[in-house]
């Protein structure tokens, strides 16, 4: 007698679930940025709160040696404006060198518009 041994090898096909590369994070909110430097317009208020406030007050209200500038255009033409904050006068410090003409001219104009 002769045995026949058919031996069947099914091989346990594993699929491995390894296809789940679909991680959708699209999540782009960009709140809350504070990106000094590269924007394409300038933001003269922004400019004036991180640069002046220290020394005028946080509404411009004056504080200490540094004068009001909350109706500054009153008294001031935009270029006297741009003028005193190019070349500093006094203890108020000179921002050429910190802000380039373009910043001061928009800080001018912002502030020129205060009456
Ligand atoms: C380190 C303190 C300080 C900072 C920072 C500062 N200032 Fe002044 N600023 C002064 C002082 C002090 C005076 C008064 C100068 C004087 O007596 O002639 C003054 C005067 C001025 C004047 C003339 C006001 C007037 O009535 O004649 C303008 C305009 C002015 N500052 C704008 C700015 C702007 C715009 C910024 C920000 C870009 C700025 N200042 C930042 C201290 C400062």
């Amino acid at each position: 007698m002769k045995k026949k041994l058919f031996g069947v090898m099914l091989g346990a096909v594993l699929v491995l679930g390894a296809c789940g590369g679909g991680n959708k994070t699209d999540n782009d909110q960009n709140a809350g940025g504070t990106d000094n430097g590269e924007t394409s317009s300038v933001d003269a208020e922004k400019l004036v709160s991180t640069n002046c406030t220290t020394c005028h007050g946080g509404n411009l209200e004056g504080r200490g040696n540094a004068p009001a500038l909350a109706n500054i255009g009153s008294e001031l033409s935009q270029d006297e404006i741009h003028d005193i904050v190019t070349n500093g006068q006094n203890g108020m410090p000179a921002f050429k060198g910190t802000l380039s003409d373009e910043e001061i001219t928009a800080v001018a104009k912002y502030l020129a518009d205060k009456k």
